[in-house]
C-alpha cells in the first residue's frame, strides 16, 4: 500500500439528523447500534474534507490542528499500510454542538481518502467505514431519507447505510440555541445511559417498531405519521437520557420554549413536528409550505434558525 501514489482529494459531505434516533451501542469499539434508525440529509451544512500525502500524518480541524486517534484509525482501516496522509477540514455550521458534525466529518474522510488512496471501494463499505468514526455518519453517505440497518454480522459489515428510495421535499428547521460544544459527548452518553438508566432495555426493545413505523410513513409520504413517531423516538431517546445516572440533560430553557411552540403551532393548525440531539438545539420538521410560518415563530425563541432541505450524498468535489 505505501507505494501506491497518494493523490489530493476533496469531498463535501451534509449532516444528517435522525427521524428515529440512534442512542446506544450493542458493540463500542465497532461503534455497532443497539437500534436501528432513520434519517434526513441536510443540504445546508457541509463539512469539507481534503486528504493529500504528507511527511506524517497531520489532521487540521477549522484551522487548528488536532490529533485525532479516531481520524488515524478509519484512515488505518480504510488502507492498512497506507502511507502519512494530511487531513484539512472545515465545517460551514457549529462544531460538537449537536449539529452531527461528526457524521458529515466522518462521511467526507472516508469519501475524499478512498479518492485520495484509490482504493475505490463500493459505497456501503464506505459507509462501514464512516461508521467506525461516528456512528451516525453512516447515514451520510447517501442524501435523503435513509435507514441505518442493525444487521447480524458480528464484524458489522452488513451494519450501514440504505437509502430509503423516496425522494421526498421536506423541510427541516433547525432552531440554534447555544454553539457552545456539549458537556457529554454521544460515546459517553450512551454508555451512561446503557449502564445506569431503568428506561434503556424498554428504548432497545422499541427502536425496531419505531423504525418500521417511520419507513411505512415515509412510503405513504403522510407527514403527521412521520411527525408522531419523530416525536415519540425523541422523547423516548431524551426520557432515557435523563433517566440516567448522572443525568443526561442537554436543554436549555430555550429549548423547551422551542417545543412549547411548535405543539402550540400544531395546537393551530399548522402542521409541524419537533426533534432534539445530543443538544439543546431543537429541529423542526414540515412540509414545505408550511416553513417560512413555522420559521417565523421560532425566530424570536432561538439565535438563529437554518431552514434546511433534503441534501445530497458525500461526494467528490475536487479530484486532482
Ligand atoms: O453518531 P454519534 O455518536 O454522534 O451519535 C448520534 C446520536 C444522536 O444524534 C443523538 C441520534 C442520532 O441518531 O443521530
Amino acid at each position: 500500500m505505501s507505494t501506491r501514489e497518494v493523490v489530493t482529494a476533496t469531498a463535501v459531505a451534509h449532516p444528517n439528523i435522525a427521524l428515529v434516533k440512534y442512542w446506544g451501542k450493542r458493540d463500542g469499539p465497532l461503534n455497532l447500534p443497539a437500534v436501528p434508525s432513520l434519517s434526513l440529509t441536510l443540504d445546508g451544512y457541509h463539512t469539507t474534507t481534503t486528504v493529500g500525502p504528507a511527511d506524517a500524518d497531520e489532521v487540521w480541524l477549522n484551522g487548528a490542528r488536532t490529533d485525532d486517534a479516531k481520524v488515524r484509525r478509519v484512515l488505518d482501516l480504510l488502507a492498512p499500510g497506507r502511507p502519512p496522509l494530511r487531513v484539512v477540514t472545515a465545517n460551514d455550521f457549529p462544531t460538537g454542538a449537536g449539529l452531527a458534525s461528526s457524521a458529515s466529518g466522518f462521511a467526507a474522510l472516508v469519501v475524499a481518502a478512498d479518492a485520495a488512496l484509490g482504493t475505490a471501494l463500493p459505497r456501503e463499505a464506505l459507509s462501514v467505514l464512516a461508521r467506525r468514526g461516528s456512528g451516525s455518519a453512516c447515514r451520510s453517505l447517501w442524501g435523503g431519507l435513509v435507514e441505518w440497518r442493525l444487521g447480524v454480522r458480528v464484524d458489522g459489515a452488513d451494519s450501514h447505510g440504505v437509502p430509503v428510495g423516496v425522494d421526498w421535499d421536506l423541510r427541516l428547521l433547525v432552531a440554534v440555541v447555544s454553539d457552545a460544544k456539549k458537556a457529554v459527548g454521544s460515546t459517553e452518553g450512551m454508555e451512561r445511559s446503557r449502564a445506569t438508566s431503568p428506561l434503556y432495555a424498554a428504548w432497545v426493545a422499541n427502536g425496531p417498531r419505531d423504525v418500521a413505523d417511520g419507513l411505512a410513513a415515509v412510503r405513504a409520504r403522510d407527514l403527521p405519521a412521520l411527525g408522531a413517531v419523530m416525536e415519540r423516538s425523541t422523547f423516548a431517546m431524551h426520557g432515557t437520557m435523563s433517566s440516567s445516572t448522572p443525568p443526561l440533560l442537554y436543554w436549555q430553557p430555550a429549548t423547551v420554549a422551542l417545543l412549547h411552540e411548535v405543539f402550540a403551532l400544531r395546537a393551530r393548525g399548522v402542521p409541524c413536528w419537533a426533534t432534539m440531539d445530543a443538544g439543546p438545539q431543537v429541529k423542526v420538521l414540515c412540509a414545505p409550505e408550511h416553513a417560512e410560518g413555522v420559521e417565523a415563530a421560532l425566530r424570536p425563541l432561538a439565535l438563529r434558525v437554518d431552514v434546511h432541505r433534503p441534501g445530497g450524498g458525500a461526494h467528490v468535489s475536487s479530484p486532482s
